[in-house]
């Protein structure tokens, strides 16, 4: 995963610093930083733990016109300060910061590197070893040098060199790793995301796999590996610096799960016309209209997303549906239907995992649609069709609004499929109404979230592990609370199918182990109260999410009336915020659990 800035023709230090602490959603282990202040000092600063320890290490007079960052996640070798980025030649001319990881680096240093006195475990150094080695075997310039071990490199990446010789330039290239260069008046940058450095400029330019860049302060040149000049439009983004600002929130989290009432407006707006009628692009509906089966693919959060998304397909348009790991299906490719159509459902646009599928998709002519909440995002420029989740910046790395977004899109798209195929469940489905009491409902949840976080102290900050459990749609949400509380607390929590506990785990139930059972299916509802007695009388603390139309006295969090195909959107916000309020409580950090990254850019 790892984030990198660049700046070159400002003062660089400042907006670096800013940048990689906005990407440290995409990995905070550790962290470094090159700047040449263009008078012949430079100064490179790194540091294990986050980019305030960085910032903590450097002083006042480390300057630079022209700079270079990263945050990283390790791939390869630890979290150590000669391990951290950026990474530098046994000549100190070249200095590389990278996000990927490099296939064949093993093979590069035993082929072209022998001898070479290795600081570090990375594959990032083998890179810029390379490229040293290069330049100066062939006698050649560094950005051509760049170009030649890039011919070499197998792999991932998002590649920011500085060659002292010539500092006044910042040399690029991308594959596979996000990379977003934007434009200023005397200077240009380069980030992973463009939102971290929107404070800068809203004008940027996508560079596509394969594209090699030479960027100066007034000029930017990129052309493909082979040198071939191509043309990259630069576009304006309408996005608000602010959205991605705390807004006096202690955490991004609890921002984020506070903001979902207004993503359901948001997206019934956009999606939605006066009458309540879908206004999906016609091109997407007809295009899915002729599948025979739909196929969701995901991680993680977005995954739990396409369980329920299966819900609503299968209900609203009446598609057989499967839901898939993106990670699994990559390499073991399901067995297909004649019409099939992939759906990726993914936050960032960008976790490789998914990305592979996609690769396979369009391989093999299947059509596709990618649901993100990042416009311009690699999954949404490779699919055929993409829906935005309109759901702002989620920043903490706990999902928390895109996964209600998600479900809330993929039921405005089942609800369009099934209007166009004669579906009669869907031309009843008041949406419209529905999504209204979704924002409403999750209104009045967060607004009694104090409740939410009595019953986390009380029960789960004292546990070491815990079990969500519920039936049909409340099973999927059953899995998105456990991974939510296990996250950001934890603790260790799995979620169960109600009834799959007693065929072995409920063997780990003892006295106090909090079972929170999740009961909105009139159907089944009878069936899960059986499954809490089962747990109760084994001393389980049992807390209860109930819909009112089935609670009874003793419920402990009720929620109000909904479809119960929208379910999920008010059941998952009191997970949520237990798992948030379990978090702080413990002290964590909420925002940035231990080991993860948000956005998952390697395999
Ligand atoms: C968990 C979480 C992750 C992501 C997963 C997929 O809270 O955020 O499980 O859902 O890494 O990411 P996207 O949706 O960006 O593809």
């Amino acid at each position: 995963m790892c984030g990198i800035v660049g700046v070159v023709g400002k003062p660089a230090r400042d907006i670096i610093l800013k940048g990689l602490t906005n990407l440290e959603y995409r990995g905070y282990d550790s962290a470094g930083i090159y700047l040449n202040d263009l008078k012949g000092h430079e100064y490179l600063t790194k540091a294990v733990g986050r980019i305030r320890d960085l910032k903590n290490k450097m002083t006042p007079d480390e300057q630079g016109l022209v700079g270079i960052g990263h945050t990283r996640w390790a791939t390869h070798g630890k979290s150590t300060v000669a391990n951290a980025h950026p990474q530098f030649d046994e000549t100190h001319r070249f200095y590389l910061v990278h996000n990927g990881v490099i296939e064949n680096y093993t093979q590069l240093r035993e082929k072209y590197l022998k001898g070479v006195d290795f600081k570090s475990e990375t594959d990032t150094e083998v890179a810029v070893q390379l490229i040293s080695k290069i330049a100066r075997d062939k006698n050649i310039d560094g950005f051509t040098a760049f170009k030649e071990a890039l011919k070499l490199i197998k792999g991932s990446y998002a590649f920011l060199l500085i060659d002292n010789t010539k500092p006044d330039h910042v040399y690029i290239a991308k594959n596979k790793s996000p990379m977003r260069l934007g434009l200023g008046k005397g200077f240009n940058i380069i980030a992973s995301d463009a939102v971290s450095v929107l404070d800068q400029t809203k004008t940027f330019v996508d560079l596509n796999d394969g594209d090699v860049g030479d960027i100066t302060k007034d000029n930017y040149t990129i052309e493909t590996i082979d040198g071939k000049k191509v043309t990259r439009k630069p576009y304006v983004l309408h996005m608000d610096a602010n959205a991605a600002s705390k807004g006096g929130y202690e955490f991004y989290m609890l921002k984020e799960i506070d903001e979902q009432p207004a993503v359901m407006r948001r997206l019934s707006q956009d999606y939605l016309d006066e009458d309540g009628e879908p206004t999906v692009d016609p091109k997407i509906v007809n295009a899915i209209s002729k599948a025979d089966h739909l196929y969701i693919f995901a991680a993680g959060t977005s995954y739990h997303a396409g369980l329920v998304g299966k819900a609503l397909f299968e209900n609203f348009a009446n598609i057989p549906t499967e839901v898939g790991y993106a990670s699994e299906a990559g390499y073991h490719f399901p067995m297909m239907s004649k019409h099939p159509f992939f759906i990726f459902l993914t936050q960032s646009g960008e976790t490789a995992d998914s990305r592979v599928v996609l690769q396979q998709a369009i391989k093999r002519h299947i059509p596709s649609l990618t649901m993100t909440n990042v416009e311009g995002s690699t999954l949404s420029r490779e699919a055929d069709y993409t829906m935005l989740l309109n759901a702002g910046p989620e920043i903490a790395v706990a999902s928390t609004k895109a996964y209600t977004a998600q479900i809330a899109l993929q039921a405005i798209l089942a609800k369009a499929l099934g209007e166009k195929l004669n579906v009669k469940a869907a031309k009843d489905f008041q949406l419209k109404h529905e999504l209204a009491i979704a924002a409403e409902g999750m209104q009045q949840i967060v607004d009694g979230k104090e409740k939410m976080e009595k019953i986390s102290k009380k029960y789960l900050v004292p546990s070491r592990n815990a079990f969500y459990i519920g039936r049909g749609i409340d099973h999927a949400v059953a899995l998105e609370g456990a991974l939510k509380l296990k996250e950001v607390s934890y603790i260790q929590t799995e979620g169960f199918a109600a009834a799959e506990l007693k065929h072995g785990t409920i063997s780990l139930i003892e006295k106090g182990t909090p079972v929170i059972a999740l009961i909105n299916d009139p159907v089944t509802a009878d069936l899960t109260r059986g499954n809490i007695e089962e747990v109760a009388s084994r001393g389980a603390s049992v807390i209860t999410i109930v819909s009112k139309k089935l609670a009874n006295k003793n419920d402990d969090i009720v929620l109000p009336n909904i479809d119960y195909y929208l379910s999920p959107l008010l059941t998952v916000v009191p997970a949520q915020l237990l798992a948030y309020y379990a978090s702080k409580d413990k002290g964590l950090d909420v925002d940035k659990p231990r080991n993860l990254a948000k956005s998952v850019t390697v395999e």
